[in-house]
């Protein structure tokens, strides 16, 4: 049996979406690009959602309209995808790496307290595998101190933070529609935001900076006058990469509850197994499950992280790690970040595998993953 690591959950409501747009003659952003992000707004609860082609682009907006810039410090967890680190250095400014707690996986208010300076000006905050970080603590936090926050919810499409979805919590939320997220348009990422001023900027921005009706520049109702403010960036959304979007939020729901059946079943399996360790989700049905990730107890073990991803791997099931901490790659080699500054990032790096979660996974697979992941370890136990 072969598992890839995640295949997406398309059917033909994609491909006649996508038809019908091909057959329209207009690819761009344009209707359907504001009907998803009409979709996504009644979906989510939020005030304004704001498309564009990836998270990362979603990110470096919500920071620009924010202001900010060189010398500004922005915190962030050193438990992420490097898309979180890179935007801020886009705008000049200073990625402020934190810890994250070794069980949640998660930034934690007590740990960015000790990394806010006067020069610090944002918070992102990551819902680490679409399990919400406590924003109440950090939010508190943040106001205390005037700080921004910025919710990085790549993988948290649905997620509840006590009732409210993730996406109408702070004042900014950027989600990611990569091809391997909980609904995807192949590339794309969404802006929430309750804030009018910020989300006509944005719109602005995503758009080298011209006015909000620029996009209509050769259609019959528009006009080829337009206005620059002040310089943007390309990054929106395309009425074909919408129309997936579309039909993909339909079925968000029916997605997230396949995805939660594969989280119980794999809990309800390797709970309790001294040879691994789980992650810890108090709220499970909050979570939006994007990720499984399991810890080794490798002291229990013959073999370590890398060993059991190639046994996974010729066992026919891929997997991935989740994440290697910013700190260790080369950008930081000159700088005097020690990983022994990081005990929970370094916990999790040294033992996490992600195991496949998604939607068209079957419950034959799902036992396979199990049964190997179990043989593997009784096999390899000291
Ligand atoms: C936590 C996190 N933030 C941001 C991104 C960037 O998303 P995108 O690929 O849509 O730019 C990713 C993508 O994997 C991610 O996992």
């Amino acid at each position: 049996m072969k598992i890839p690591f995640h295949r997406a959950y398309l059917s033909t409501e994609e491909i006649n979406s996508v038809t019908e747009v091909i057959k329209s003659g207009w690819l761009t952003m344009g209707e359907k690009t504001f009907e998803f992000e009409k979709s996504f707004s009644d979906y989510v609860g939020a005030s304004h959602s704001i498309a564009v082609n990836s998270c990362t682009a979603a990110l470096h907006l919500a920071l620009k309209s924010l202001n900010i810039g060189p010398g500004d410090e922005v915190i962030l967890p050193a438990m992420t995808f490097v898309a979180t680190w890179e935007v801020i250095t886009y705008l000049k400014a200073k990625p402020v790496l934190c810890d994250v707690n070794k069980d949640t996986f998660l930034i934690e208010a007590k740990e960015i307290e000790k990394k806010i300076t006067k020069n610090t000006k944002a918070i992102i905050c990551v819902h680490y595998g679409g399990l919400p970080c406590d924003m109440d603590s950090i939010l508190d936090l943040a106001s205390k101190n005037n700080i921004h926050v910025i919710e990085d919810a790549a993988h948290a499409l649905p997620a509840t933070y006590k009732t409210k979805k993730i996406g109408t919590i702070s004042k900014i939320t950027c989600f990611s529609f990569y091809a391997t997220k909980t609904i995807t348009t192949g590339e794309g990422g969404m802006i929430t935001t309750e804030d009018s001023e910020i989300s006509e900027r944005i719109k602005r921005l995503r758009l080298h900076g011209i006015t909000k009706d620029a996009w209509n520049r050769y259609s019959e109702k528009g006009t080829w006058v337009y206005d620059v403010s002040e310089p943007g960036y390309k990054y929106n959304m395309t009425d074909i990469a919408a129309a997936i979007g579309i039909e993909q939020l339909k079925k968000c729901d029916l997605m997230n509850s396949m995805r939660q059946k594969i989280a119980q079943k794999y809990t309800s399996a390797f709970a309790g197994n001294p040879l691994l360790e789980l992650w810890k989700v108090d709220n499970p049905a909050g979570c939006s499950w994007h990720l499984y990730p399991i810890k080794l107890n490798i002291k229990n073990l013959k073999i370590d992280r890398d060993e059991f991803i190639e046994k996974l791997k010729f066992a026919g099931i891929g997997t991935s790690v989740h994440y290697i901490p910013i700190y260790r790659f080369t950008i930081y080699k000159d700088s005097d970040l020690w990983p022994e500054f990081f005990h929970g990032c370094e916990d999790i790096f040294s033992r996490e595998v992600s195991l496949p979660i998604y939607p068209g996974m079957s419950e034959e697979e799902t036992q396979f993953v199990i049964d190997t992941v179990m043989d593997i370890l009784n096999k390899n136990k000291k």
